[in-house]
């Protein structure tokens, strides 16, 4: 038997740092649930001191969770700690991640605190942390950069006040695979006390390295990995779960460990996570990217079909790629769109949401007679788009575009109790379509991104659109699906436009001036 690696999912907290990421409580409940299918064997869900929302989120996802252990970060103060602790409660398992800088830089500049008072607070964290649950996890924030002998001190007292997992994050993604794994036998080898901890690595990838680190830190005696699905997380991203957990399945020639992830769950993880927070997936991609299991070239597809391991190294069955199954029609009832949802792993809590998602299926089934699994999973996501609460809703729309002649747009919103309508010209269709909502939101926000998918092949295909704006430093994401790629691009333009709407105050666990 070899020994188990732990998967730390950060998905939704680091992941969610990332600008525009942000997911609403029942996004973070879906994906939680995709992640126990994954078997993931932690899920950190949040960073509970940020907002109220942050603490209903990780409470919810709490509940619903019942076979990995739920995390929630705290900042070394006692409030930070005690709303985690709270937070966590109703899980089966709960664990408390506590953390502080280490580094002379963070602890001079940003902390203003001597290495001394940085130990003791660090040690006054865990304990408190202890009150809580028995589980609890201490993080050496950027100890990519930190000194190892006041590593080794650090971790040496917090071991003593009861810390079980030890997190050495390269927290501004600096380090390279060799060093990064010199570190970790330095300090397994150098803390006296190391055997009664678990050593993590949690590392960001502004190098494009951090699954080499991960991997380099794991053969050097890290037993638990923190990673993100598709690498999200903030600049250039987390750890990939995928890429680590498949690098680690495919080399067990050279790893003395495996995870437990079921691999086949990894693509409808990946297209859940980037149809929510509107980040699309690059093609090139390992593991999750359109192309990757693509043979372009002449010679390639022609030593795939002599034989697979020519020019293959992992199978993308393994990974949950599947040709596209026509699996239901104009004609399937509730009852098999109910069962075809459960197979692919999304339930409807209620029979109301069940039937909205029917309402759409019916709709879409008459456009497009062929629907795929990627079809029913878009749907999915775009009926969790639009909320009760929203403050602008899509009524109508109608475009014209002719060669020769500016597009024009006309648009209808329910907004503030009533439908309002304009019209708008612009340099193409979607132009002026947005030109039309913005006269009547009159937001003034900035377009960052604009981009559209097609969720299956062929021109009936349905559009995902991605949107994200900017306005006064915050960014937001919108989506919207649909197989008029117009009306894909008003429901995600006006699903940011909600988000923007909603004035949510949340403070970033890394800054500490609100400590
Ligand atoms: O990158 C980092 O240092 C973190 C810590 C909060 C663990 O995300
Ligand atoms: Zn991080």
């Amino acid at each position: 038997m070899k020994e188990s690696l732990i998967i730390f999912d950060t998905t939704l907290r680091d992941g969610e740092q990332s600008p525009g990421a942000s997911m609403t409580r029942e996004e973070k409940v879906r994906i939680a649930k995709a992640l126990e299918k994954l078997r993931v064997d932690v899920i950190e869900a949040g960073f509970p001191a940020a907002s109220q929302g942050d603490f209903d989120s990780v409470q919810a996802v709490a509940k619903a969770v019942k076979d990995a252990t739920i995390c929630g970060l705290s900042r070394a103060v006692d409030r930070d700690i005690d709303l985690a602790g709270e937070a966590i409660k109703a899980a089966n398992r709960g664990r408390i991640h506590t953390f502080i800088a280490t580094s002379p830089i963070h602890m001079e500049k940003k902390l203003r605190m001597t290495p001394d008072e940085v130990v003791e607070r660090a040690v006054h964290a865990v304990k408190r942390a202890r009150q809580h649950t028995d589980d609890v996890e201490f993080s050496a924030e950027d100890a990519g950069r930190s000194n190892p002998e006041f590593l080794c001190r650090v971790f040496e007292a917090v071991i003593n006040a009861g810390a079980t997992t030890i997190n050495i994050p390269d927290t501004v993604g600096y380090n390279l695979p060799e060093q990064f794994g010199a570190l970790f036998k330095y300090i397994i080898s150098n803390t006296p006390n190391s055997d009664k901890a678990i050593f993590s690595a949690h590392c960001h990838n502004d190098l494009g390295l951090a699954v080499a680190n991960s991997l380099a830190a794991a053969q050097n005696g890290a037993r638990q990995i923190e990673c993100t699905i598709n690498g999200l997380g903030e600049r250039a991203g987390n750890t990939a779960l995928e890429e680590v957990v498949m690098a680690i399945r495919t080399r067990q020639d050279v790893f003395a460990f495996d995870t437990n992830i079921n691999t086949k769950e990894i693509m409808t993880t990946s297209r859940m996570v980037s149809a929510i927070t509107g980040f699309a997936v690059q093609p090139n991609k390992a593991i999750v990217g359109a192309n990757a299991f693509a043979h372009e070239s002449g010679i390639h597809q022609d030593g795939v079909l002599k034989h697979r391991e020519t020019y293959e190294i992992m199978r993308a069955e393994d990974v949950g790629w599947s040709a596209n199954k026509m699996i239901l029609g104009k004609h399937s009832g509730r009852n098999a769109l109910r069962a075809r949802l459960t197979e692919l792993g999304v339930s409807c809590d209620t029979e109301e949401e069940l039937n909205r998602v029917f309402v759409r299926f019916k709709e879409l089934a008459d456009v497009k007679h062929e629907i795929y699994d990627e079809d029913l999973l878009a749907l999915v996501a775009d009926e969790t788009v639009e909320l009760e609460s929203d403050q602008y809703r899509l009524v109508s729309l109608k475009v014209v575009s002719e060669t020769g002649e500016m597009p024009n747009a006309q648009v209808t919103l329910w907004m503030n109790g009533e439908e309002c309508h304009a019209s708008a010209e612009g340099a193409g269709a979607v132009d002026a379509t947005f030109k039309a909502i913005e006269s009547l939101v009159a937001s003034g926000a900035n377009l960052l991104l604009y981009s559209v998918n097609n969720v299956t092949n062929g021109t009936d295909s349905q559009g995902e659109t991605a949107v994200r704006l900017e306005k006064g430093g915050r960014v937001v994401n919108g989506q919207g699906t649909d197989t008029d790629i117009m009306v894909s691009s008003a429901r995600a333009y006006i699903n940011a436009l909600n988000k923007l709407a909603v004035r949510a105050k949340r403070s970033h666990p890394q800054y500490q001036g609100d400590v």
